[in-house]
């Protein structure tokens, strides 16, 4: 597996070029320049916001901090005019959205909250977290076309809603700057990561088994686990030209919140991420966390927390700072906000936020913002990708191809889409 010390020449050089730009800047700030100024992208993510089930109150269907967070982001939008913002699981509280109440529900719950002035137009990349995959994913997916459809014939409603398929990427491109972005359903990817492991057929019924007959029931239809979306994930990621590349998912990577880490994810996800020079954002644990792994020159994997798109926060959770010491010594939690930490000297109590983020050729800045739009934290700016086809002409691979040999044989799930 590749490593960031492998990086060390191109990074040099990019620092440089960085550095250059820097010195550049006074000389030329006379003269226009349409380019740069364009290539500029900026967005927010938030997880676990999707107000509440049926509990009676003033606002069916609405979270008494979603609310708030809302606002802040509106308010925070009217400055940054967002392109767009990434939704990172658990949409709707408690058991996702099925049958006939299905598309109302999209409305009171995420039409009717997000439409201040800056946000009204500003379109959602959807993922499903694990209270979504209570009910039926599907009918959120299906409402992108519903929505995309309306859109052409209701004066005033604007599409925003995209949830394309359970997964799914795209390339934002301005000017000169490239991001991926790689939404992920790491509900799937968990309960199909033992299928990675030797011997898997064995397990795979007992675990499907499990799944299936979670306490809460699930109204999704579902198929036995598959590799499928490993290899897809695999594949954005090697295709991937971008200055950066972003996976978002529901479930984290490293966490010390309620939740804890993800042991799948750690074991599949963390290398790929690590490879490929990607930076992670995730919820599900409803608090703020940002780890940042130890590597030369400022790189390394940034794992972005923020699952409090209504509610802040969760306890921190001893057990899982303890357990994975050894982690975080590679990957160390730079900043977090927790339960323990929701109130402020200045008399703010923190009762959920969200992260923005800004992208130029040069850097990328991630922001974690309290329901106010207030900031609480800047991390320290995220340099490009190194571009790794430059410095190793053979390109990336064993590890990851190791990875998913297993079942492909066995089960015969043919081929990358
Ligand atoms: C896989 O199964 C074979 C046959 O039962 C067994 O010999 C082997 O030890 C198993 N491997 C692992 C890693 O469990
Ligand atoms: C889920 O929603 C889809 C789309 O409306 C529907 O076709 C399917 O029957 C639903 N599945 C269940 C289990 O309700």
């Amino acid at each position: 597996m590749m490593n960031y010390a492998s990086f060390g020449f191109s990074r040099n050089s990019m620092r440089a070029v960085v550095a250059l730009a820097f010195l550049l800047v006074p000389v030329v700030a006379s003269q226009p320049q349409p380019q740069q100024k364009h290539s500029i992208l900026n967005f927010f993510a938030i997880g676990d916001w999707g107000g509440v089930g049926s509990i009676p109150g003033a606002e069916f269907f609405i979270g008494v901090h979603q609310r708030e967070v809302a606002d802040g982001m509106n308010k925070v939008a009217m400055d940054q005019r967002p392109e767009f913002v990434v939704a990172l699981g658990d949409n709707f509280y408690l058991k996702g959205i099925s049958g006939q109440q299905a598309f109302q529900r999209v409305e009171k719950t995420f039409e009717n909250v997000y439409n201040g002035a800056g946000l009204a137009r500003v379109p959602w990349y959807v993922i499903a977290g694990n209270h979504d995959h209570y009910g039926n994913v599907t009918e959120q997916i299906h409402y992108t076309y519903y929505s995309r459809r309306k859109s052409k014939t209701e004066e005033g409603f604007h599409h925003r809603w995209e949830f394309p398929s359970l997964y799914h990427k795209r390339t934002i491109t301005r000017g000169h700057l490239s991001v991926d972005l790689i939404l992920i359903d790491t509900v799937d990817l968990v309960e199909s990561a033992f299928l990675l492991e030797p011997n898997a057929t064995a397990k795979s019924e007992s675990l499907w088994d499990t799944w299936v007959r979670s306490p809460l029931g699930f109204t999704t239809e579902k198929e036995p686990p598959t590799t499928k979306q490993w290899q897809w994930l695999q594949k954005s990621l090697s295709d991937s030209t971008a200055d950066y590349i972003l996976v978002g998912g529901h479930y984290p990577v490293f966490s010390q919140g309620m939740h804890g880490p993800t042991k799948e994810l750690v074991q599949h996800l963390k290398p790929l991420l690590e490879e490929y020079g990607a930076h992670y954002l995730s919820g599900h644990d409803h608090a703020m966390m940002h780890f940042q792994q130890n590597a030369p020159a400022s790189g390394g994997v940034r794992y972005i927390v923020t699952g409090t798109g209504n509610a802040c926060c969760s306890w921190r959770r001893n057990k899982y700072r303890q357990e994975h010491e050894k982690d975080y010594k590679d990957v160390p939690l730079l900043w977090h906000l927790f339960h323990q930490e929701k109130h402020h000297d200045n008399g703010l109590t923190i009762t959920g936020g969200f992260v923005s983020i800004q992208a130029t050729p040069l850097s990328m800045k991630v922001q974690y913002h309290a329901q106010d739009g207030s900031v609480l934290y800047r991390a320290e700016p995220i340099p490009p990708v190194p571009r790794r086809q430059q410095s190793l002409p053979d390109g990336p691979t064993s590890k990851s191809e190791n990875m998913l040999t297993k079942d492909d044989k066995t089960k015969g799930n043919v081929a990358i889409e």
